[in-house]
């Protein structure tokens, strides 16, 4: 302080400017309606078990160059999934639509230079051998340059797989990513099997797939069946497979398995979940959910996670799986966004989820962010950059909670945006609006802003609806300020 006092007085204000940075809040920049659709579309799907509504997902994803955004919705009718080009200065539409026919549901984007690939789902016809019965769909990758369309690759269904028993995916519940570095397209999906060990079993599969549409099997990082009864994915690219990846499964866990690609108790478990009837409280946000949900942090090898959990008390011993593995009683009735941080894709900063029967504490590693009371869902992350993070989550504030591990109705009070850093930590208060809602994927610009769709509309979570209808898409951005 005294060698201080010594120095003149604008050096002093310079210094201070140098050593305490103003801590960044954040600014909301909302694009109404901007993008007419040419076809409608509708923006709520029911969710699994409940019938509650959900936001029915639009993948979203932009250019390396942050001009050209791209955006995936399925046709009103339930069948083509259609593709529309975004100029990202004004979020207008750019270019023609183009349309993949036949696909049921748009699972995952990802944008690449004159062109995307999508991950979606269509029916093989039963005149294929080992085609999946009933028409119910299978997974593909979807490869589009200039419009046309370069391959379609099945991840799933006849051929794939075929000694570890074939899939198919009634429901696209997943998500596309891709590795510039790697060249190799991953996709991590629901399934439910056909044939095999596994027949009429729901689970999941990680899928690898090149630049020139090529299925690769790779050892350490393909999977045929992984998560039993998965009910969320989180999936982000690395440098080289196995991506990171983290699946909630029906006995109890949310694991990161990004080494095991399963369930296995050798796995890192992120949380102890209440699980009833193949439902674990839709911790990746359910029906039409499993995206940003994982996001790494910008020239980092460090990831964040978010997911909403009941919390878990009362830790019982799973019979059926053995050790390593429990049951819990749920801590709230409401749900509660959570998240971790992971140094690396199999490491998770702090200790891992409790698996000792009898702790009555089965969520003490869990860093909470939504405040407590309410229902929290449909919770979200992306990165601004190397230090910063946005949690999204909406929230019911008066929840009635119906079923057990599964979704809460009540009137909807609020979409909450938090910034968190690097290191796990809340920065300021959330910041909270009424009449913005996540919807498709959150993405990084290459301005630092972090952007995506959504359907301008009255959100309504008091029960369920019979869908609705849709012919613009709204945009939403925040920036650090
Ligand atoms: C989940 O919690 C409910 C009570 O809310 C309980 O009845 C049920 O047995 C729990 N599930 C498991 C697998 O322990």
């Amino acid at each position: 302080m005294v060698r201080l006092s010594l120095l003149s007085l604008p050096f002093l204000y310079s210094i201070t400017a140098l050593a305490a940075p103003s801590v960044p809040s954040l600014k909301l920049k909302k694009y109404v309606d901007a993008l007419p659709l040419e076809f409608n579309f509708n923006p709520v799907i029911s969710a699994y078990w409940t019938g509650l509504p959900h936001h029915r997902r639009t993948p979203f994803a932009v250019s390396a160059d942050g001009k050209t955004g791209f955006l995936a919705y399925l046709d009103a009718s339930g069948t083509d999934v259609h593709l529309q080009h975004i100029d990202m200065r004004t979020m207008k539409e750019k270019g023609r639509t183009v349309t993949i026919p036949n696909v049921k549901e748009a699972g995952g984007l990802v944008a690449q230079s004159h062109g995307f690939a999508l991950l979606g789902n269509e029916a093989i016809p039963s005149s294929v051998a080992n085609a999946p019965p009933g028409g119910t769909p299978v997974p593909a990758i979807y490869r589009y340059q200039n419009g046309k369309q370069q391959w379609k690759t099945f991840v799933a269904g006849p051929g794939v797989h075929a000694d570890d028993g074939l899939s198919m995916a009634p429901d696209m519940n997943g998500d596309l990513v891709y590795s510039e570095k790697s060249g190799l397209y991953g996709a991590y999906f629901v399934v439910t099997d056909y044939t095999g060990f596994a027949e009429g079993h729901f689970g999941d599969s990680i899928q690898y797939v090149d630049d020139s549409g090529k299925l690769k099997t790779i050892e350490g990082a393909s999977s045929a069946w992984g998560c039993s009864h998965n009910t969320g994915i989180a999936f982000e690219a690395a440098d080289e497979p196995p991506y990171a990846s983290i699946c909630a499964e029906d006995q109890g866990a949310i694991w990161l398995n990004s080494k095991t690609l399963g369930m296995s108790n050798t796995g890192v478990k992120i949380s102890n979940e209440n699980t009833t009837n193949g439902g674990s409280g839709e911790p990746m946000g359910g029906m039409s959910g499993s995206y940003s949900a994982l996001a790494r942090f910008t020239n980092s090898d460090s990831y964040i996670f978010a997911w909403v959990s009941r919390g878990a008390v009362d830790l019982s011993g799973n019979d059926w799986m053995g050790e390593g593995y429990t049951h819990s009683l749920p801590r709230t009735e409401g749900r509660r966004t959570a998240i971790a941080i992971l140094s690396d894709k199999y490491t998770k900063v702090g200790p891992q989820a409790t698996s000792q029967v009898g702790a009555a504490n089965g969520d003490s590693q869990v860093n909470w962010v939504a405040p407590t009371g309410g229902d929290s869902n449909n919770a979200h992350v992306a990165v601004f950059d190397d230090t910063y993070a946005l949690v999204t989550w909406e929230e019911i504030a008066n929840p009635s909670c119906d079923f057990v591990a599964m979704g809460c109705s009540g009137a909807f009070s609020g979409t909450y945006f938090q910034l968190v850093n690097k290191a796990g930590k809340m920065i300021g208060k959330p910041l909270k609006s009424m009449d913005t809602y996540v919807a498709g994927d959150m993405v990084t610009m290459p301005d630092g802003r972090i952007c995506w769709p959504y359907v301008n509309m009255a959100w309504k979570l008091d029960g369920p609806v019979d869908g609705g209808s849709a012919k613009k898409m709204s945009f939403a951005c925040m920036s650090l300020a």
